[in-house]
């Protein structure tokens, strides 16, 4: 299965898959990065793995359309079949969703539904879960849908609040996580051993 990892900033979830696949637990092509944002530390890893780099932002376009076709364009030069969202701060334009339906996969830093949804991302999503008073947060992996942070869930792993966490210390214990099982999401779905079925997706992860 050929993937692209979409990345917006240190790219440290897209470098724990890279680490995978140098480990032989992954089995999927990382073909692609896409970044919205050249600034983003994942290009470096990227280019560390001699991953190719796609910079490709709404604001490089005199229009939406030109920007959705140059994305079309990039996924099939590299004939992606399955897009990897890896704290991609923005949201996938509509005909890429469709075209791409069950076949993008995205990581949240909280347990969806709780913490989600437009303007719920990053440091804000921990600083909610806080604010709220909640004593356990986690990551949720699913499939991208055309609403923020809707789409089936594929896994969810709790992780606790403890006494005294700062949403800087609770992100850190959310990102072990993401890293220790996003991959497995991964796998799961590039080697076809999930299936949807209405808002469930079953299968061996
Ligand atoms: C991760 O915690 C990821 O779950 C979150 O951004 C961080 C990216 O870290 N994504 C979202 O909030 C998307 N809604 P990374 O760049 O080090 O992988």
């Amino acid at each position: 299965m050929r993937c692209a990892v979409f990345a917006s900033g240190g790219g440290s979830n897209f470098q724990a898959l890279l680490d995978r696949k140098e480990a032989g637990d992954l089995h999927v092509d990382i073909t692609v990065l896409v970044v919205n944002n050249s600034g983003a530390g994942a290009v470096a890893r990227a280019k560390k793995s001699s991953i190719p780099v796609v910079h490709c932002a709404p604001s490089h376009f005199q229009t939406e359309k030109r920007y959705i076709e140059s994305l079309q364009q990039h996924l099939q030069q590299y004939g992606v079949e399955l897009i990897v969202c890896a704290g991609y701060m923005k949201r996938l334009p509509p005909p890429v969703v469709h075209a791409f339906r069950n076949r993008i996969l995205n990581i949240h830093p909280g347990l969806l539904p709780a913490f989600g949804g437009k303007g719920m991302y990053g440091e804000r999503v921990h600083r909610a879960v806080l604010d709220y008073g909640a004593k356990i947060s986690g990551i949720t992996v699913h499939f991208a849908d055309d609403e923020y942070d809707h789409g089936p869930i594929v896994l969810q792993k709790a992780v606790p609040v403890r006494d005294g966490d700062t949403p800087e210390k609770l992100a850190a214990r959310v990102l072990k996580a993401e890293h220790a099982n996003y991959w497995r999401a991964v796998e799961a779905v590039g080697n076809g051993r999930v299936r949807i079925e209405g808002r469930r997706v079953v299968g061996r992860i």
